[in-house]
Order: structure tokens, then C-alpha cells, then sequence
């Protein structure tokens, strides 16, 4: 059931952590579907909520910097990336402890773990209350569009979670940058608010953002289609086809449909707009809820007009590449 984030309800979560239940929380990224990381049982239970291959290590969330060395060795390049982006949308994949007590299934039996100090208070106030490492993917099915608001996760998971802790939508609104810093240069497993450069500028490197793959990819998340509507999505559309809902990038004025008519014509129900300013921000966070209001409009596909590829707009671009793959 949903229940606003009062201090009573987040105390009452912490107890259904503790117990080895599921709680929908919310973060500043996407909402998550929180378990007990120290309890195997209770994160069997994400996967079999989620349905969800169970080689994909999950994200350890922690309280701060020590909470978090008490899971992972944070080397000197974590320590520096976690004074400056923590709490924040970054997640670090650094050597795991071999004492840690985190549940090897939450780790995919991986010698390394990924650790993130969420910032939204609700977040935090869960894993302070609860005293616990909380794993937490997001709180979906498998495959499909991560939630951004409570009843996203109502609407994928039902039953299967204990209590969503409602808190209104997410503000960043895609997953969080994941970094693997457990080798000898830091590389980018999943793009996400926190960029490419604003890493390299702080350690005075380059960045590289690794390539999705198709198969066997280190970070299961790099799964090339794993951020999927049902309906076909077409990127960097200039013009719409007939039945084609729009998904917009500041003005679509001089959209216009073939054999006729433009997007201003289109029904309320087959036009979006992610940002009317060409806010980059604005349409992260809008993303995955608009991607899932045109997947139920009947359109025959979604056209996404072009994004820059410059700041978030790099993730907003990867999630909508993966959106557009079909196998
Ligand atoms: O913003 C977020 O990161 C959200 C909120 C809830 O915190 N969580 C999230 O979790 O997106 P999830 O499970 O959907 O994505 C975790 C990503 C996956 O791509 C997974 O493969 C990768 O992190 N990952 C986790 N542990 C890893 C490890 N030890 N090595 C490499 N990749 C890892
Ligand atoms: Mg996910």
C-alpha cells in the first residue's frame, strides 16, 4: 500500500526492512525497491518481485562515507568522488570487504560492491531509522521504465512491496551515474547526472563511458534494451509519420505530420514535451514518465526530437537509445 513519508510511516518501514520485507522508497534518482542487504531472504524477494536475471548486482545504499566503508574499500579516488558528489546520484563500484556481511546475492557473487548515499531526505531518513544497508534496484519490473513517481511503482510491482513510502516524483528522474573505481582508471558503467567531465575535472583525467553491450556486459545495467516502452520509439525525428505520438525537446512548432496537419493537431494524449525551455534537467526528470504516458496513447511508434548531447543530456540519450533498441 502507498503511505505518505511521514516520520511514523519511514519508522514503520524501517521495521518491514528489518523484518525482511520490501519498501518502495524514494530517491532524488528514480524510486527503489529496498530491501535488508544484509538478509539473503529479503533480497531473493526483489528479484522475485522484480523478475530479474540474478546475476544483476544490485546498488548498496549507505548513510555516508563510513557507513559505506564498512561494505567496500574506498581507495583514495572514492574517497575524493564521495566528499564531492555524496549525497548524490553517483554510484561506486569499488572492491567489496571481505567481512561485510552484504548478502552475496545482492553482490551477483561479484568481489566488488556498489555503494551510493542517496540525498533525498526520505531516503535517508530509511536507512538512518533502520540502521541498515539498503539494497535498492529500481522499483520495477524487470526490462521495463524505471518509476519516477509512487504509482509508477504501484502499477509494476502491486502486492509484491510491503509499502511505498510516497514522496512525490523524483527530481534528477534517471538512475544514477555508476562508476567503477575498483581498477586502475575509473570508467563510466552507466551515464547518469553526475558527467563524464565533471568526474575528469575533479581528478584531473579523462573519462571514458563504457560501451553497452549485447551480451555479458559487466555492469548488467549496460544490457543495450533494458529501458523499454512497448511501443517502438524513433529517435531524432524531424517530421511525424501518421499515428506517431511525439515526444518533444523544446519548441515543436514547425513539426509537422506527413500527408498533413501538424503536432499542434496531435490529441493531448499523443504529445509531450519534455522541455519546452530546452532544459536539460527538466526533461530527465520528465523522461521516463512522459515515455510511459505516450506508450499508452495507441500510437503505432513514439518520435523523440533530438536531444543534446551535452551534460545530462548524454544519459538521457543513452536511456533513449536502449528505449529505441528492439531485438
Ligand atoms: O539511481 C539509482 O541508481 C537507482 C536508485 C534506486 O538508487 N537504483 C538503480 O539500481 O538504478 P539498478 O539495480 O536498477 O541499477 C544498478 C546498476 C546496474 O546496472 C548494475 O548492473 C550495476 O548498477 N551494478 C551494481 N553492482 C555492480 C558491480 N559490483 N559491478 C558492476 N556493476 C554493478
Ligand atoms: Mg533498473
Amino acid at each position: 500500500m502507498i503511505k505518505t513519508a511521514t516520520h511514523e510511516h519511514i519508522a514503520e518501514a524501517a521495521e518491514i526492512l528489518k523484518n525482511g520485507g520490501l519498501v518502495g522508497m524514494p530517491t532524488e534518482t528514480v524510486y527503489g525497491l529496498a530491501a535488508n542487504a544484509l538478509d539473503g531472504k529479503a533480497v531473493a524477494k526483489i528479484f522475485e518481485a522484480k523478475g530479474r536475471p540474478a546475476f544483476n548486482p544490485l546498488i548498496i545504499h549507505v548513510s555516508d562515507m563510513r557507513h559505506a566503508q564498512e561494505y567496500g574499500e574506498m581507495s583514495e579516488y572514492a574517497q575524493i568522488l564521495a566528499n564531492a558528489f555524496w549525497p548524490g546520484p553517483l554510484t561506486l563500484i569499488v572492491p567489496r570487504k571481505t567481512d561485510s556481511g552484504i548478502s552475496d546475492l545482492a553482490t551477483a557473487g561479484l568481489d566488488t560492491v556498489a555503494l551510493r548515499e542517496p540525498s533525498h531526505p526520505v531516503a535517508q531518513g530509511l536507512i538512518k531509522t533502520s540502521g541498515l544497508p539498503i539494497a535498492a534496484p529500481s522499483a520495477n519490473k524487470s526490462g521495463s521504465l524505471s518509476p519516477t513517481t509512487p504509482a509508477h511503482v504501484h502499477d509494476s510491482l502491486g502486492d509484491a512491496v510491503d509499502m511505498i513510502l510516497a514522496a512525490g516524483a523524483c527530481t534528477v528522474g534517471l538512475e544514477s551515474t555508476v562508476l567503477d573505481v575498483s581498477g586502475v582508471v575509473p570508467v563510466i558503467l552507466r551515464p547518469g547526472a553526475i558527467t563524464a567531465e565533471q568526474i575528469g575535472e575533479l581528478l584531473g583525467l579523462e573519462i571514458a563511458i563504457a560501451e553497452a553491450e549485447n551480451e555479458a556486459p559487466k555492469s548488467p545495467g549496460m544490457l543495450l534494451k533494458h529501458y523499454a516502452p512497448n511501443t517502438p520509439v524513433r529517435l531524432n525525428a524531424i517530421d511525424l509519420e501518421e499515428g506517431e505520438a511525439l515526444l518533444a525537446f523544446g519548441s515543436d512548432k514547425f513539426m509537422g505530420i506527413k500527408n498533413g496537419g501538424r503536432a499542434a493537431d496531435l490529441p493531448d494524449e499523443m504529445r509531450r514535451n519534455l522541455s519546452e525551455e530546452q532544459d536539460l534537467q527538466e526533461a530527465a526528470a520528465n523522461l521516463f514518465s512522459m515515455l510511459k504516458e505516450l506508450d499508452q496513447s495507441g500510437a503505432s511508434t513514439i518520435a523523440v526530437m533530438a536531444i543534446p548531447q551535452i551534460g545530462i543530456g548524454v544519459a538521457i540519450n543513452d536511456r533513449l537509445s536502449r528505449a529505441a533498441k528492439r531485438d
